[in-house]
């Protein structure tokens, strides 16, 4: 194994970074580690299948995630209800048309320093996760602003804890700005598949540096799977 994974590295360096970059946006892994950020990018036709209501998020409008998502967000917010949590789910798909609305309205409303705030905290039109159907931004009962305080709440820490073991992770982390390039938001889960949420939860890395280490090990083996139509 060792080896193997030796003669992958030396293969991978003899490769151009844009290659590299090619191959992280082309590839699942194995799972649905699809990468979303402004680098890499989702086409403006870009739709994601199986989209629906999670039973959870109950008529909420634009609360919409894949169903294999969905049925996990399911099982976290009841989990969280045992618990003594209650769950709000708030935003979920988004299409890249609302994502450009979003982000225009934000980063052209208040002040110059707003303006600026707002681009940590609103991806540009194709660079955001929610329309891969895969993210979630969750508040608890009676407070659905989307701030740092669900991250101090009681339901905040909770989900901070629980996350992974329904698959989704907690994706902007104060701590990650620099690689992320956006600020804490504790609210964010993004679903990823229990296997790696436990992983990328006991590393305590972001998703670029998963799939990053992923894409070094198993160069080859997994460039297979395009973005699900
Ligand atoms: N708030 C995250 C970065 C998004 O807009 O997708
Ligand atoms: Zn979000």
């Amino acid at each position: 194994m060792i080896v193997k994974i030796l003669s992958l590295l030396a293969a991978l360096m003899s490769l151009s970074q844009a290659a590299l970059e090619a191959g992280v946006r082309q590839t699942n892994l194995g799972g649905n580690l699809y990468l979303v950020n402004r680098s890499f990018t989702l086409s403006e036709d870009y739709v994601p299948p199986d989209l629906v209501q999670p039973a959870s998020a109950g008529a909420a409008a634009g609360t919409l995630m894949r169903r294999e998502a969905a049925d996990q967000l399911d099982r976290l917010f009841a989990s969280a209800r045992d618990a003594g949590y209650t769950l709000v789910a708030v935003s979920g798909y988004r299409s890249y048309a609302t994502q450009r609305a979003i982000y225009s309205r934000r980063t052209s409303s208040g002040d110059r320093k707003d303006k600026e705030r707002a681009k940590l905290l609103v991806a540009p039109p194709g660079a955001s996760e929610h329309q891969l159907g895969l993210a979630m931004d969750l508040g608890r009962k009676g407070k659905t602003n989307l701030n740092a305080a669900f991250g101090d709440s009681l339901e905040g820490l909770w989900v901070r804890e629980h996350a992974h073991e329904f698959g989704f992770i907690i994706r902007y982390q104060a701590k990650w700005k620099e690689i992320t390039g956006y600020e804490d938001e504790p609210w964010h889960v993004r679903y990823v598949g229990p296997e790696h949420a436990q992983r990328i939860f006991e590393l305590d890395i972001p998703l670029e540096s998963y799939v990053e280490q992923l894409q070094q090990v198993y160069f080859g083996e997994y460039l297979t799977e395009d973005l699900p139509t």
